[in-house]
């Protein structure tokens, strides 16, 4: 009969809560395992952290850090910190963090000096643009990490060219897609599309949060004349990530954007609301990760509104298309879209719901 396991999970940011809510899903089948969640507080707003939880079913957080905003270091060192103390107190046998956020990387430093094994969920990715903080979140949690779980076969080759030894790699898929299949049919009774006065297949949906796009006045401009240029005939709904509002704000944008009726300027939008609207855009426009595999899964087209992505899968299977600030192209490339041109992609291998249960089998026999 094995021991009583403890293994904690952090949760810090809104890309994250999707990523663990499967994972505390597939360990309640394993009595023996006490899995926890730890949320370090790098996002706090309802609609960036709390609201999650609900839509995902996600219990509560046995331990709430409450870290908040700060620069990247004050941010690390604050988690990194209260961390500490957090393991000294519960004293995990494993501890899980999933993506690249600064939580990511702040709470694996302290476990592995800590000697408490780290399973890194999303290992692998790589942008190969170090002037992304997420780049080098993913490149240190995973040079140090015992466990490095994989969504895509492009993880499994950048790990090795780091000298990262085979028997730590799993391929194992995508436990954002897990999230997204199990929630799917419930976001068909959001009534978002009609609460936005949309209609399906007739609207753009648009999300930006990343430095490079919005902190750049003279970016942030063309990015709001570029809306003008969208195909005639849609509607442009865009929830406003926290960091892009205040940059809308300090450059006087947010009244020019108000004034095109076509564009609707949304607080940030829930999960399930969000899936739903999502499924039936006619063409989402990004910078985010995760969005691009979730339209990829979905098979909604996605221009990604970056120079790289380190989800190389979803331009290769999937329907993602790269056009960085390339105004031009994005115009282009959006008519092919509402003129039905659009590649049709793929499902990537072993995106198939079950993701999250192969990693909850793989931690329990290695215990
Ligand atoms: C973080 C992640 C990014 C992820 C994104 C998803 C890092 C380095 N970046 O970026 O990888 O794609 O989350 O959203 O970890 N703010 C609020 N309320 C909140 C959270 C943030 O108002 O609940 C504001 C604060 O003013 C803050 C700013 O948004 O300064 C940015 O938040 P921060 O956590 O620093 O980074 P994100 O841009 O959200």
């Amino acid at each position: 009969m094995k021991k009583k396991l403890t293994f904690l999970s952090v949760v810090g940011a809104r890309p994250n809560f999707m990523k663990v809510a499967p994972i505390d899903r597939a360990f309640r089948k394993y009595e023996n395992v006490n899995h926890l969640i730890l949320h370090t507080g790098q996002h706090y707003d309802k609609n960036m952290s709390k609201i999650f939880f609900e839509d995902l079913e996600l219990p509560q957080p046995s331990e709430y850090l409450g870290i908040g905003s700060g620069t990247h270091a004050e941010q690390t060192a604050k988690v990194m910190i209260e961390f500490e103390k957090i393991i000294d107190k519960v004293k995990p046998d494993l501890v899980i963090v999933v993506g690249d956020v600064n939580s990511t990387v702040a709470c694996t430093l302290v476990s592995v000096k800590k000697g408490i094994p780290v399973a890194h969920i999303e290992a692998g990715l790589r942008s190969f643009d170090r002037t992304m903080p997420e780049e080098i979140n993913r490149i240190v949690t995973d040079s140090i990490s015992d466990f490095l779980f994989v969504t895509e076969k492009s993880g499994i080759d950048n790990l090795k060219k780091e000298g990262i030894a085979d028997n730590k790699i799993y391929f194992v898929g995508n436990v954002m897609i897990d999230s997204l299949k199990y929630h799917l049919e419930k976001s068909e009774n959001s009534k978002i599309v009609s609460d936005l006065n949309l209609e399906k297949q007739k609207y753009i949906l648009v999300t930006l949060h990343r430095p490079s796009n919005v902190d750049d006045e003279n970016i942030l401009k063309q990015i709001a004349k570029m809306f003008s240029d969208l195909p005639i005939g849609y509607k442009i709904v865009f929830p406003v990530h926290p960091r892009t509002k205040k940059m809308f704000e300090e450059y006087n944008l947010t009244n020019h954007l108000n004034l095109n009726d076509r564009i609707k300027l949304t607080e940030p939008i829930g999960y399930l609301d969000f899936l739903s609207l999502m499924k039936n855009a006619k063409m989402v426009i990004t910078d985010s990760g995760g969005i691009q595999e979730e339209t990829t899964y979905l098979q909604i087209p996605c221009i990604t509104m970056r120079k790289n992505t380190e989800r190389p899968i979803t331009i290769e299977v999937g329907t993602n298309i790269l056009c960085g600030n390339d105004f031009e192209m994005i115009k282009t490339e959006a008519e092919k879209i509402a003129g039905g041109k659009n590649k049709l992609g793929n499902i990537p291998e072993l995106w198939d719901g079950n993701a999250a249960n192969r990693i909850a089998e793989i931690l329990y026999n290695k215990f």
